[in-house]
Parts: C-alpha cells; structure tokens; sequence
C-alpha cells in the first residue's frame, strides 16, 4: 500500500505529466525500442506513427495515477487493456522494463523539476499499478487455459478457405494445423494474427474480431484490405493477407481475447450498430442471437459506401429467412455514397449518413431497454455514442469496440 505522502505527489503530478504527455511518451518509446529492440516485434508502428498508441498507453498510466488509492474503480478498463495484453502475449517480466524506460522518460523530459521524491513516488506507483494489470492477466490466462481446446501463445492455423465479402473485404476460414478441438469464444472477441512479412524486419500483430458464431469448426476472420490513396499508406498487414496469404497457407494466431462481448444470459432487445469493417463483430452476434436465442429482438443496422463495398449482405440477408422467427430481426441498411445501380436494384434502406432521427425511429421500433453494440471508424461510433446519450440511454447499454487504441467517446 502507498504511504498517502506519496499518493500526495503522484495526484498532485500527475497534470504536470500530461503537459508534457507527447513529449513523455515519445522518448518513452524511442528508450524502449533503443533497449529492448526485440519489443519492435510487438507493437504496431503504424499506431506509433499516428501517436494514438502513445497516447493510449500513457493516459492510462496517468489514469491508474489519479485512481492510485482507488484501483478497483478502473478495474473493467484495466481488463480491457489486459485482455489487448494477453492476446499479444505481454507478459510479467516486460513490465519492469517498461516502469524503467517511462521513469527515465519523465525524468529526462522534466529535468530538474523531476526530484528524486517526484520520480521515487512514481517508481513505487508504476509497480502498485503493474502488479495490477499482472494479477488481472495471470488470472485470464489461467482461466483460459482451463478451457478445452484454448492455448498459451501463437498456435499454428490453416487457412482452409479465403472468399471475398465486398469489394475490399475478404473473409479467411481458419483450421488448427494440430487437428486439435478449437476453445470456444463469445461473440465480439478477437485474436491477434503474427504475421513474419517478407522484406519487413519485425513481425507484425493484428488484431482481427472473430467474424462467425462460436461452435463452427473453424474460426472466420474478416480483413479490409487498407488501400494506398493519395492520403492513406497502404496497411501492412491487410494488403499481406489480402495479396500473399492463399488457401493451404499457415497463420499463428493467439487465443479469442476481448471484452466487447454479448450478454447471452439475457433476452433484453439488441441493437447492432455498424459502419464499414466494423461489422464483423456484430455478424458474429447476430449469428450467434439468430442461432440460440430466435426469439431475441435484433436490429442490424449498417452503413457502407455503396453496394460493391457492402460486405456479407447475403448472410443478413439469410438470418433474416432462414428461422420462423423472422419478426425478430430488423435490418436497416445505410449507403452514404450509392451508385445508380444500387438505386435500380433497391439494396439498402437509406442514403446518406445514420442520422440521429433514423437512430431515433429505430430505438423506437427496439423498445427502451435495447442494449447497443457498436463498431466502425472512430467519427461513426462517437456520432452514434452521441446520438444515444442524447436520447437518454444509459451508458450501461452502450457497448463499442475500437479497431485500433482504445478512446473515451462516453
Ligand atoms: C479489437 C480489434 C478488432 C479488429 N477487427 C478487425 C476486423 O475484423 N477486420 C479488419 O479488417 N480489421 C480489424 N481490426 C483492425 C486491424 O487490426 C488492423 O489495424 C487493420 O487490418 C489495418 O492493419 P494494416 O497493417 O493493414 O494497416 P497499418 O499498416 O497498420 O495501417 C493502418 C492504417 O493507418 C494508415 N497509415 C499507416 N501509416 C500511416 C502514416 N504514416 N500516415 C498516415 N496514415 C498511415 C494506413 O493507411 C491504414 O489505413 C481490428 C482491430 C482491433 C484492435
Ligand atoms: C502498467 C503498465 C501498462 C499500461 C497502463 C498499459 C496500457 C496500455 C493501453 C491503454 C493500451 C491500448 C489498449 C487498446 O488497444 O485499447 C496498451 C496496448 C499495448 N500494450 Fe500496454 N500497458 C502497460 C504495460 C505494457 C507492457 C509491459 C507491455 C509489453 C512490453 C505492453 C505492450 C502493449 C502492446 C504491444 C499494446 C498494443 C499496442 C499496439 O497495438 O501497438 N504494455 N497498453
């Protein structure tokens, strides 16, 4: 336990640190990589370069900080993180390199301000806050490794199957290489894929939701290709799968992690809420709900750009025929920019983007007590999170997932 002078300065430097938060945070990166070079295998550069991993990592050291004397109120977004850590394979030892690096960090960009009593009271906190995440990571990886057919680390997969979606998206059908019973998972989750790329250095972690329902004999990712535009880098791992990666090919993938999961122990309305790529959790819920709970009120509602990139419209479209329950499920599909052709054929609902009042006509339709799922680009989610809090849903009910470094939007 922290003596209260210590928790004293920490809260009382804490603001200090986040003036300094960029400055802190980018030689924390360049002392890590400059003394342990092997952990380039383990970040994602391109977050790097955009500096959303940066501020990810750092905010929520200087989170745990303000709740040093109050860690159990963080706790769910500690799981969060843990469960990105386990997936990565993050593990006890590497947090006492990285307390290192963000303490020489913080000493060297504050300078003389950093007086031994600063930086001691932050080296003692950074381990209360490190022993936390440990303790949260060892208990997951126990847990999961008590599940018949889970794994520790990268496990080998064949790529069984690899059919396109869209226009840009491209569904890969994953079997274990050892034959061995694959761990169940919950709808939402997602494992990281290690990628060894020809003419890259590191290896390259992705992360990707699972894309099916739990209990089929493979595990379905689904991955848009990241093009090269005249703004945008084509994305390293989604042009390599896309383009180099072909059925009979191996993949290392880590165990399901994640929780943006559904509650299937309830039978409250669900509202699935999506943009783009941003479907292939929601996909697998609404398999999963369409599966096992056909009495279960759903609405999936998703926007995409026009009808070429509009992914899996088959398979929503077979959730909603394939059951006596059809009632039960109601979709509403968005097309911001829509071609004549998607105009003759009639293929989606509205155009433009989901605004408030067509949220709001199907918040009606799904009742007051709908739970929400969200996932796609950043602007849409923080549009919908917007959108539902103005309607008064409790924050509770408002479920998203980020593709990338985590944000507040609540
Ligand atoms: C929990 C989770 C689940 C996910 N699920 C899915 C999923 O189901 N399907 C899916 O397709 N993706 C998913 N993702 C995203 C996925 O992990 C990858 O981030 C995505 O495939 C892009 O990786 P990449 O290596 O191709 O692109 P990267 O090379 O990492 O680049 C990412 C983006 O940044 C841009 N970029 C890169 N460098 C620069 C630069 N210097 N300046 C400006 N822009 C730059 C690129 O154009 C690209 O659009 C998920 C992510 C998370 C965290
Ligand atoms: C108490 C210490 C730590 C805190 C508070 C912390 C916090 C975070 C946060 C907030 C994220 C972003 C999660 C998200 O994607 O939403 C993250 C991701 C990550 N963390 Fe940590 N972390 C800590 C320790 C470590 C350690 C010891 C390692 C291993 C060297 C590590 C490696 C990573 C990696 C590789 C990612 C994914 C980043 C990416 O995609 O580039 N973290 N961490």
């Amino acid at each position: 336990m922290l003596k209260p002078e210590t928790i004293e300065i920490i809260k009382s430097t804490v603001p200090v640190l986040e003036v300094h938060g960029k400055a802190i945070t980018t030689r924390f990166y360049e002392k890590l990589f400059e003394s342990h070079p092997e952990l380039l295998n383990l970040f994602n550069h391109g977050n790097q370069k955009q500096g959303r991993q940066q501020t990810a990592l750092a905010n929520a050291v200087y989170a745990a900080a303000v709740h040093i004397d109050r860690l159990h109120e963080i706790m769910p977004a500690v799981k969060g993180i843990a469960h990105k850590h386990r997936s990565l394979g993050v593990t006890p030892e590497q947090y006492p390199i990285v307390g290192e690096n963000l303490l020489g960090a913080i000493s060297e960009v504050l300078g003389d301000a950093a007086t031994p009593e600063i930086l001691g009271a932050w080296e003692e906190a950074y381990s209360v806050i490190a022993a936390a995440f440990i303790g949260v990571e060892t208990e997951m990886a126990d847990e999961a490794l008590h599940q018949p057919g889970s794994w520790a680390g990268f496990r080998k997969f064949t790529v069984r199957r690899k059919t396109a979606e869209s226009g840009n998206i491209t569904s890969f059908y994953l079997v274990p290489e050892d034959g061995g019973p694959l761990a169940a998972f919950e709808p939402g989750q997602y494992v990281t894929v290690q990628m060894s790329i020809p003419g890259r250095e590191h290896l390259v972690n992705r992360q990707y939701s699972l894309s099916d329902r739990p209990g089929q004999p493979y595990y379905r990712i689904s991955v848009k290709k990241e093009a090269g535009t005249d703004t945008r880098v084509e994305g390293v791992a989604s042009t390599y799968l896309h383009e180099a990666v072909r059925e009979g090919d191996t993949l290392l993938l880590s165990a399901p992690a994640g929780d943006f999961t559904l509650n299937r122990s309830v039978d409250t309305p669900v509202v699935l809420l999506s943009a783009g790529v941003g479907l292939t959790p929601l996909m697998s819920m609404l398999r999963t709900i369409r599966a096992e709970q056909p009495a279960r009120s759903v609405a999936f509602i998703h926007s995409a750009a026009d009808g070429r990139l509009h992914a899996m419209k088959d398979a929503v479209k077979d959730e909603g025929t394939a059951s006596a329950a059809e009632t039960c499920l109601r979709t509403h599909i968005c097309y911001t920019q829509p071609t004549e052709e998607d105009k003759a054929a009639g293929a989606f609902h509205s155009e433009g983007r989901l605004t408030a009042e067509k949220l709001k006509e199907i918040m009606a339709e799904s009742g007051e007590h709908a739970d929400y799922y969200i996932c796609g680009p950043v602007s849409f989610m923080r549009d919908m999170i917007g959108y539902l809090q103005e309607s008064g849903v409790p924050a509770a009910s408002v479920h998203y997932e980020f593709f990338g470094p985590s944000l507040n939007l609540q």
